[in-house]
């Protein structure tokens, strides 16, 4: 692997929920979401790197970001070395590009598809005004629509098109780092494959590094070279994609892996089922913030947080007995 193009450091996201009435009459102060409690990641050039971990842990917050749309409490994230969020590189909001879930909210509805694209490369000054319709032209042979397509608003395809148009969207201010929340969660199975692989083509041939968040497990084992499993805001294990879900440590990441269809049988049914209910991110659990869902928990595990540390063999994992469990795979 080569440099890190983004380095995460201690980030914490935390979203101040206001004082209810309630509060305000007992004399409590606000409640806080803590949506990001310390993750460190780096992100190397050239990579995909898939987020995993149940609705609510936190993704989305990191994914957001990442593109300056979620300002962090504390913590930074430095890309070339510069502090994206205090003295970023000029150029930052075009090399980082972003793709939702739904394209219905992202694309505008009166736009035409033409229009989208010229948008973009005109605010960001891609190319001289009179080179747009061939780029238009060659960006949309990229992500092999039908050149007809420029003269159609959003409607008027189908999903899996809709996000071929914001894939051409990102890529026509040629970024380096593209960050897909969710991309193909919304569509059909056999649809989700043909934009997945596209992506991973584009990929290949223009050297672009992916941040790949989504809740299907078998989607991310597909496009990922590494994968982090968050918990609660924080990183649980980070390891290459083959190793984490073939063998995960953590007895999170166990759960959570477990409960994905297995195209393997040997690997089906061979963890712990994921117990109990995510904890609210209003009320972290002290400790090991997994200890009152884990099978393993020890007391240590009720008092002492443990940190995210290399296993031999393995990847990262933030478990106390990460070796104990490693050992006996
Ligand atoms: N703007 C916000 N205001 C308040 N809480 C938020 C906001 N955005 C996210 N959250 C909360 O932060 C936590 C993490 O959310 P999110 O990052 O969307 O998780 P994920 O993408 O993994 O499902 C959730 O409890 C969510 O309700
Ligand atoms: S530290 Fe303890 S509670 Fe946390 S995952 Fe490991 S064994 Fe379970
Ligand atoms: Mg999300």
């Amino acid at each position: 692997m080569t440099e890190p193009v983004l380095k995460i450091d201690d980030l914490h996201v935390r979203f101040p929920l206001g004082r209810s009435l309630m509060d305000r009459l007992q004399g409590r102060p606000g409640r806080v979401v803590s949506a990001l409690n310390g993750v460190t990641l780096e992100l190397f050039r050239g990579e995909t790197l898939g987020v995993v971990g149940e609705s609510g842990c936190g993704k989305s917050t990191l994914a957001r970001a990442l593109v300056r749309l979620n300002t962090p409490s504390s913590g930074t994230i430095l890309h070339e070395g510069r502090d994206i969020f205090v003295r970023p590189e000029i150029s930052y909001h075009r090399r980082v590009q972003m793709m939702f879930q739904d394209p219905h909210s992202s694309l505008n509805p009166r736009m035409t598809c033409g229009q989208i694209l010229a948008e973009a490369l005109t605010v960001h000054r891609m190319c001289n005004p009179d080179r747009v319709p061939a780029r238009i032209a060659e960006l949309l042979e990229l992500v092999r629509l039908p050149q007809d397509a420029a003269g159609k608003l959003p409607h008027q395809f189908s999903g899996g098109q809709r996000q071929r148009i914001a894939i051409a969207r990102a890529l026509s201010v040629e970024p380096e780092i593209l960050v897909a929340d969710e991309l193909v969660s919304a569509l059909d199975v056999s649809v989700q494959a043909q934009v997945v692989n596209l992506l991973l083509d584009l990929q290949q041939r223009l050297g672009l590094t992916i941040l790949f968040v989504a809740h299907d497990l078998r989607l991310v084992r597909h496009v990922s070279n590494r994968v982090a499993v968050i918990y609660l805001g924080r990183i649980v294990e980070i390891g290459d994609s083959e190793s984490v879900f073939r063998m995960p440590v953590h007895p999170y990441s166990r759960a959570l892996l477990s409960a994905a269809p297995s195209l393997n049988p040997d690997e089906r049914g061979k963890a712990d089922r994921l117990q109990g209910e995510l904890p609210s991110p209003l009320n972290i659990p002290s400790g090991c913030p997994f200890h009152l869902r884990c099978p393993l928990a020890t007391e240590r595990c009720k008092l002492e947080r443990p940190a995210l540390r290399p296993v031999a063999g393995r990847g990262e994992v933030a478990c106390h007995l990460s070796e104990e469990i490693a050992n006996a795979q």
